[in-house]
C-alpha cells in the first residue's frame, strides 16, 4: 500500500496469472497453452523487410489483419477488431459497454479476470450461480441487468453452451451487450460468430493464444456488429492507438492463413484430451465433459486437491488449483502432448501405489 495510490488502485484485487516458471524442464499444464509450436509460416512472416519496417509505427487500424479475419469468418472488416491479447480486448469491451448503473452478470465459476475489470472500471456486477453440475442455465440471464459476459466453453469448467441457449439470452436482452468469450471455442464448442448478423448486441471475443499456439504474441480479436466494433475503436483510440505491433500483425496473418496446420494441432489436442479423460476416470477422478484444451476434474474421495497440486509440482508437473468456494476439490489440467500426459498419469498412478 502506498500513499501515492489513488483510491481505486488501493481497492483493487488484481488478477493473478498462472505460474510461468523460470525453471526449465517442468511439464506445464497450468495455463492452457498449446503443446505444439505455432505454424511454421509464422517464422517465414517475420522476415527482414518486416523487421526493417519496425522503425515505422504499425497501421493503427490493423486493416490487413482485420481483412484476413473478415475473410476467415465471412464478415466485413467493419465487423472485426484486434487487440493486444484477448485480455486487452475484454478490458476495452468492459469500458465500452458495461459501465452502467445496473450490474453486469457472469457465472460464479468463470474467468477470474471479469471481477477485476469491474473493480478497475467501477462496474457493478453480480455472480450468477452455475447449477450443481456446474452448467450455465440461460434462464438465469434473462433478467434486468447492465450486460452479460461468459466464456464458451466456460473456464475453468470446460463445459460448452449450445447456440440455442446463447440465443435465448440474446433475445431476452436486446438492449444489453452480451459478450461471449470464446478463448477455447476451437476445441469443441459451436461458435456464436454464426449469430452475429442476426443479433446486433452480440460481441464474440477470441484469441490466437490457445488453438493457434501464439500465447507469447498477445493477439486477441472481437467480432460483432459494426456499431459494437465502432464502440471498441472509440475506446481503443482514447487509450492506445497502436495496440498491435508489426511483428504481431504479420505473424497473426500467417497463422490464420495456415488452416491445415491449425486443424492438425487442434485435432491432436482433442484426441489427447479424450484419452486422458478416460485414463483419469479410471484413476477415480470425476471428469466434467470438456470442449476446451483442458480438463476440470474432481479429485478422488479422500484426496485434497491443493495438496495433490503441490505433490505434482514436486514431480515437476504444474496444474492449476483454485482455492475458491465450490471448486476447491477440483484441478484444472491443460492438455499437453501425449508424452506430457503420460508423465502426469504415471505420477498419479505411482502415488496410488505408495
Ligand atoms: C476465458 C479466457 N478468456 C480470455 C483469456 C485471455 O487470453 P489472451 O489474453 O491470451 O488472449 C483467457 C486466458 O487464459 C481465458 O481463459
Amino acid at each position: 500500500m502506498s500513499r501515492f495510490w489513488s483510491q481505486r488502485v488501493r481497492e483493487l484485487d488484481p488478477y493473478v496469472p498462472g505460474e510461468q516458471p523460470k525453471i526449465d524442464g517442468l511439464i506445464k499444464l497450468n495455463t492452457n497453452e498449446s503443446p505444439y509450436p505455432p505454424s511454421p509460416r509464422v517464422r517465414d512472416a517475420l522476415d527482414d523487410s518486416t523487421i526493417e519496417r519496425l522503425r515505422l509505427y504499425p497501421d493503427p487500424e490493423s486493416v490487413r489483419l482485420r481483412d484476413t479475419l473478415a475473410r476467415y469468418y465471412d464478415l466485413s472488416v467493419a465487423q472485426t477488431f484486434v487487440g493486444n491479447g484477448s485480455d486487452e480486448v475484454l478490458a476495452l469491451a468492459f469500458m465500452a459497454f458495461f459501465q452502467n448503473e445496473r450490474p453486469l452478470l457472469f457465472p460464479d465459476i468463470s474467468y477470474s479476470f471479469y471481477p477485476v475489470y469491474c473493480q478497475l472500471f467501477g462496474i457493478p456486477f453480480e455472480r450468477v450461480a452455475l447449477t450443481d453440475d456446474l452448467s450455465l442455465n440461460p434462464e438465469d440471464y434473462t433478467r434486468e441487468c447492465g450486460g452479460i459476459i461468459f466464456p464458451n466453453p466456460n473456464a475453468p469448467t470446460g463445459r460448452a453452451l449450445p447456440l440455442a441457449d446463447i440465443e435465448t439470452i440474446l433475445i431476452a436482452q436486446p438492449e444489453r451487450v452480451v459478450v461471449v468469450d470464446e478463448a477455447y471455442v476451437d476445441f469443441g464448442a459451436d461458435s456464436a460468430v454464426a449469430l452475429i448478423d442476426r443479433y446486433p448486441n452480440l460481441l464474440v471475443i477470441q484469441t490466437l493464444s490457445k488453438s493457434r499456439a501464439l500465447a507469447g504474441l498477445r493477439l486477441g480479436f472481437a467480432l460483432g456488429s459494426e456499431a459494437l466494433i465502432e464502440g471498441l475503436q472509440r475506446v481503443k483510440n482514447s487509450f492506445n492507438s497502436y495496440p498491435v505491433d508489426r511483428l504481431a500483425e504479420a505473424a497473426a496473418i500467417a497463422s490464420l492463413e495456415d488452416d491445415d496446420y491449425f486443424k492438425t494441432c487442434r485435432d491432436r489436442v482433442i484426441a489427447t484430451r479424450e484419452h486422458t479423460a478416460k485414463a483419469l476416470a479410471d484413476l477415480g477422478f470425476q471428469i466434467i465433459p470438456s470442449s476446451a484444451n483442458f480438463l476440470f476434474v474432481r479429485v478422488p474421495d479422500g484426496e485434497n486437491a491443493a495438496e495433490l497440486a503441490r505433490e505434482l509440482r514436486e514431480a515437476r508437473i504444474l496444474v492449476r488449483h483454485f482455492a475458491k468456494p465450490r471448486i476447491e476439490d477440483y484441478l484444472r489440467i491443460s492438455i499437453g502432448s501425449d508424452t506430457d500426459m503420460q508423465h502426469l498419469l504415471k505420477a498419479l498412478t505411482a502415488r496410488r501405489r505408495d
